[in-house]
């Protein structure tokens, strides 16, 4: 199929790029570079060996958008676009909603006059907020506790009711939980700029000497060892997993919803050991207080996946995190300054 990608410079973008590139998918690439850099569409053409194409817009600009579905005949859309910070989404909510549910809606209404009826939904474990309960279901009630969490149960919204009102749709929402890793060649990986959000990319900038040290938010928590449990799981896995979402839509219309987790959680000093491990170095802590607004366990039921998808995460945390570190010691910066237009 020819596949356009958005939000394709980014992180999971990136891989899931190179992985449909893989699987014999022709890829467009289009992203604003809000929180990426054109160097990491050099890296993907330098993975990928064929010709990947790259359209620099927003998706929620609609005579842009319209032109780059006028110009090119795609089959479907993998949709990453987004902004992803959930402290910043709760300093600048407005920013978040514009460009997370506005954007949506432009890009979709874009492919609704162009004939374009599949789309893949990059959403997000965090539509569940606090967990009632553990392994966390499909059915698990959505109640998401912030505005990015918001913004991403909203366009689940946008795109359910837009499934019951044309059934000829093919609308897959991937739910994923805590993406983690790196390309195993190394050329492709997170690229979390100055200010990182997430645990892995914290760690890794103390690895490569960008922090002192990794503070802990809490050791407090009802858990064996204090610390917060995720489910990590390796973004190469996910990207496989939109892979295989593309094959479900086509052989099924209508909307599906499905956790990508491991199913199996780890704390934070589960991590930090194996991060250790995989590294060779000690990396320094400290433990301090909780941040607020962090839920104590989280971790997926993948069955659903698995039963519907054909799709199972096959990488550890042990892989993860040996990924991780070829990519942090080949590209300690990143890919360099981040273009932040
Ligand atoms: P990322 O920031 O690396 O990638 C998002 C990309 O989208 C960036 O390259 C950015 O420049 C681009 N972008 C943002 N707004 C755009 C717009 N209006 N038009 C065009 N391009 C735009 O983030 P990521 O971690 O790769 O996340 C990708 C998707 O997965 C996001 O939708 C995010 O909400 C979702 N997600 C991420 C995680 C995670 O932990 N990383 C977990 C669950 C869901
Ligand atoms: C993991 C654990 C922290 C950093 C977030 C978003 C979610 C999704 C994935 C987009 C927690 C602890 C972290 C640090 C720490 N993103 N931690 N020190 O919060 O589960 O999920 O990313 O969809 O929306 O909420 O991931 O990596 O931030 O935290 O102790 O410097 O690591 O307390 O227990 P989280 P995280």
């Amino acid at each position: 199929m020819n596949v356009l990608v958005t939000g394709g410079a980014g992180y999971i973008g990136s891989h899931t790029a190179v992985e449909l590139l893989a699987v014999g998918h022709e890829v467009m690439l289009l992203d604003d570079f809000s929180n990426s850099s054109p160097a990491a569409v050099d890296a993907i053409r330098a993975l990928a060996n064929r010709p990947v194409g790259f359209v620099e817009a927003d998706v929620g600009d609609e005579e842009a958008i319209d032109r780059v579905f006028a110009e090119g005949a795609f089959d479907a859309v993998v949709h990453f676009a987004a902004h992803k910070a959930v402290g910043e989404s709760v300093a600048e909510p407005l920013r978040y909603y514009r460009n997370n549910v506005a954007g949506t809606a432009c890009l979709v209404q874009c492919m609704a006059e162009h004939g374009v009826k599949t789309i893949v939904f990059s959403s997000s474990a965090t539509v569940y907020g606090e967990p009632v309960q553990v392994p966390i279901t499909e059915d698990h009630p959505t109640q998401p506790a912030n505005p990015y969490g918001r913004t991403k149960r909203m366009v689940e919204q946008l795109l359910t009711d837009f499934a019951a009102a044309d059934p000829s749709w093919r609308i897959s929402i991937l739910r994923y939980f805590n993406p983690i890793g790196a390309h195993p060649s190394g050329v492709i990986g997170e690229d979390p700029g100055d200010a990182p959000n997430n645990l892995l990319p914290y760690i890794g900038q103390v690895a490569v000497g960008r922090r002192e040290r990794l503070l802990v938010f809490g050791d407090d928590y009802p858990t064996p060892d204090g610390t917060g449990i995720r489910d990590y799981l390796h973004v190469v896995d996910l990207a496989r997993g939109h892979a295989r979402a593309l094959d479900y839509l086509a052989a099924a219309p209508g909307l599906a919803i499905h956790n990508l987790g491991t199913g199996r959680g780890y704390s934070v000093f589960e991590v930090l050991r194996a991060f250790e491990a995989a590294s060779g170095l000690s990396i320094p802590h400290e433990v301090v207080a909780r941040r607020p607004g962090d839920i104590a366990v989280s971790y997926a039921d993948p069955s659903r996946a698995h039963a519907e998808l054909g799709w199972h995460a096959r990488y550890g945390l042990g892989r993860m995190c040996e990924d991780t570190w070829r990519w942090l010691k080949a590209n300690p910066g990143g890919y360099g300054v981040l273009d932040g237009s």
